[in-house]
């Protein structure tokens, strides 16, 4: 006789061991375990934050944005129903959990990001450093710079664990969607990040971008990729072809690239992405089509792009997302 006993959820254990399959090719040793907090390594050295339900992944709602840049219908999530939006960090919210970054840290952030890049003989263009104030008073005459949402970005995507969940960003330049659709002018874009040694950027794929993701020094830059199924959502089963400085290389789905120091990844819309420094932390280079952070990231897990922040101290620079408040 068939054993039809039901999880809490309704699924069958014919239901559960297929997920466990999955999660096990997935790297990933069970769904989330709310009471396990703590860091742990799996044998490939993946950082797995437990207390996210799954950081990778593995059985999150894709979120879908009401409006597309090019008006394309988004599919939908596993269970058929649409996802209004990407919900922001305050709706999100996590009970009994800090969400938000005091403006402190993120200058502190600021500060040591920096100097990181400099230490690589990479500078920031002159806007990077232009106080609050200068950019208020410039403001007239850096309409590209607020349009483009060029400048700082640091972001624990709505978590308030930064070490273990966040990126540094610096947007350095980003064309124009008009551009793109007519297929001429600038299309392009560009950002300088850094990612901790074992901070994770989540699971993640894009509507429209195409994105190269240069290692440009310090330690590796390891990259989980998963491809889209049909829907839109994370394939499990299917081999990953990426283009590596022009090597096509192929791996399992949910296997880990790992990238030294001058080596890249180009990712096409679709292509499922996570990734994390390992043996130190890695300055990152994104050579993009045209971005927007707004639309164009679809997340595994119900997670923000961008942090809630709490002003314990006046900013040192302006974030891309204090731009619609200090400019509005
Ligand atoms: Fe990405």
């Amino acid at each position: 006789m068939m054993d039809k006993r039901e999880s809490d959820d309704g699924d069958t254990l014919k239901d559960q061991n297929t997920k466990r399959r999955a999660l096990f090719r997935a790297g990933i040793s069970e769904v989330g375990k709310p009471e396990n907090t703590s860091w742990r390594n799996l044998g490939s050295h993946e950082p797995v934050i437990s207390g996210q339900s799954d950081p990778w992944g593995g059985f999150g709602t894709c979120l879908v944005p009401t409006n597309t840049p090019d008006g394309a219908t988004e599919p939908r999530g596993r269970d058929g129903t649409r996802s209004p939006r990407v919900l922001t960090p305050r709706e999100r919210g996590t009970p009994g959990r800090a969400s938000s970054m005091k403006r402190s840290r993120v200058n502190e952030i600021i500060r040591e990001g920096d100097a990181f890049i400099r230490s690589f003989g990479f500078v920031l263009p002159p806007f990077a450093y232009w106080s609050p104030e200068e950019l208020r008073d410039k403001r007239p005459l850096i309409g590209g710079i607020v349009g483009a949402r060029l400048g700082w970005d640091i972001t624990d995507y709505g978590q308030g664990r930064f070490d273990e969940l966040g990126l540094f960003l610096f947007t350095v330049r980003n064309g124009s969607e008009a551009d793109l659709k007519r297929g001429g002018g600038m299309c392009y874009a560009e950002k300088i990040m850094i990612s901790r040694q074992d901070q994770i950027s989540p699971m993640h794929r894009h509507i429209v971008k195409a994105e190269d993701i240069i290692n440009r020094g310090g330690g590796v830059l390891a990259l989980k990729l998963f491809n889209s199924d049909a829907e839109g959502n994370i394939d499990h089963e299917t081999d990953v072809e990426v283009a590596t400085d022009g090597l096509v290389r192929r791996q399992k789905a949910g296997d880990v690239l790992r990238l030294n120091p001058g080596e890249s990844v180009t990712l096409m819309p679709g292509d499922w992405h996570a990734f994390w420094g390992e043996g130190g932390d890695v300055l990152i280079g994104e050579v993009s089509t045209v971005n927007n952070d707004l639309t164009d990231n679809i997340f595994a897990e119900p997670i923000g792009r961008f942090s809630e922040i709490e002003e314990d101290e006046p900013p040192l620079h302006l974030l891309v997302s204090d731009y619609p408040t200090w400019f509005a």
